[in-house]
């Protein structure tokens, strides 16, 4: 017989709600079974001092998938969590989750759950809940925000399936649902990688402030790891970014935008020009043999480091190019996220003044 919990402890970071709402109705259903319990975002809190927990408190932490794995502020804040005293903990992310027709679709975890339960369990930790969530996706640089009346739906179909598991867990039972999506997991690790290590940094880079800015710092004061900073009198996002979309989808002037058309030609530049002349370059000093395709592998990671400069540069010069008018034009009528059918991302307006 499992004993019970004295205490429950839901850590969660996100960007545009979805992740603190699940913590929220796991909290609710803690508070009914009259557990006492504590809500923490982990953007508000001191990430280096965490208090270890005591005996028989349960420990939860959620947050957003970013790129098929936990966002880094994720990951470093499990991996700086202190050792466990006996403690059960359980792990969720919410993913992209879709409704085609009156079918719910489900996002991507790839590691998410995975590296953190290796992380977990490696400091004494027993893992009793593995759970994905499939609430809508807020990857507004990618497509348009999901229509309000798809959001309230996914959002009922999604609070029932947490209530579940928060109701099992609580129980004393264990419940490792993601373990049906392992080989797809596994399958999505390579880019999960890739994205930990290069993807982000770029996404970073695709932000940018319009004229329409009127510098209200919205966007400055609410970043939940502080990227944005005031450069030349402009917004500015840093590579701390982690391209949770908060201050996209929460501008009230709807003056920031992805800029796409920016980072196709960013891409094009670093491919077809510096990349072009960094291989002649390197042909001039080395001869590669071609038995030896090993070699290569510096190489790659000499490409990246090229590609990553590369943005760095691009993005500085642009940003100060932006106070031609000409490029700033250029700039805005390149952006899909301009378009008035590109809407924004809200989680359920009726869930959360539930949650009030
Ligand atoms: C940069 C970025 C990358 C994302 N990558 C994934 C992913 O790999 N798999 C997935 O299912 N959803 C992905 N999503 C969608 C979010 O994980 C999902 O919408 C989540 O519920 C947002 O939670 P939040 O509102 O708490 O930030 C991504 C979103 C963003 C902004």
């Amino acid at each position: 017989m499992p004993s019970e919990v004295k205490q429950l402890v839901i850590y969660y970071f996100s960007g545009t709600g979805n992740a603190r709402n699940v913590a929220k109705w796991i909290s609710g259903v803690a508070v009914e079974r009259k557990i006492p319990t504590e809500v923490i975002d982990i953007a508000m809190i001191d990430r280096k001092h965490i208090p270890r927990p005591p005996a028989g408190t349960m420990i939860g932490f959620v947050s957003p998938t970013h790129g098929f794995n936990y966002p880094p502020v994720s990951m470093y804040f499990l991996f700086r969590f202190p050792r466990s005293n006996g403690n059960r903990f359980f792990l969720m992310n919410t993913r992209a989750g879709l409704k085609l027709s009156k079918w719910f679709v489900p996002g991507l975890s790839g590691l998410a759950l995975w590296l953190s339960a290796i992380i977990l369990l490696c400091k004494g930790y027993h893992i009793v809940g593995l759970r994905s969530i499939d609430l809508p996706s807020n990857w507004i640089s990618f497509h348009p925000g999901v229509k309000e009346k798809v959001v309230e739906s996914i959002y009922g179909h999604c609070k029932r399936i947490t209530v579940a598991f928060a109701s099992r867990i609580l129980d004393g039972k264990r419940v490792y649902t993601a373990f049906r999506d392992i080989i797809q997991d596994i399958l999505f690790s390579p880019v999960a990688i890739a994205y930990f290590f290069m993807g982000r940094f770029m996404l970073a880079k695709t932000f940018y402030a319009t004229l329409d800015c009127d510098r209200c710092d919205i966007c400055v004061e609410n970043c939940p790891v502080k990227a944005i900073v005031i450069v030349d009198k402009r917004p500015f996002w840093s590579y701390r970014c982690e391209s949770c979309m908060r201050c996209m989808n929460n501008c009230p002037k709807r003056a920031i935008e992805t800029a796409h058309g920016y980072i196709t030609a960013a891409m094009f530049l670093i491919n077809l020009v510096i990349l072009v002349l960094f291989w002649r370059w390197v042909s001039s000093l080395v001869t590669l043999p071609a038995d030896k395709g090993w070699l290569k592998i510096p190489f790659t990671f000499a490409r990246w480091g090229v590609t990553f400069a590369g943005l760095i540069v691009t993005y500085r010069v642009y940003h100060y190019l932006l106070k031609i008018p000409l490029v700033r034009e250029l700039f805005y009528y390149t952006s899909l996220t301009r378009f008035r059918f590109w809407r924004r991302y809200r989680p359920s307006k009726k869930m959360i003044s539930e949650l009030h």
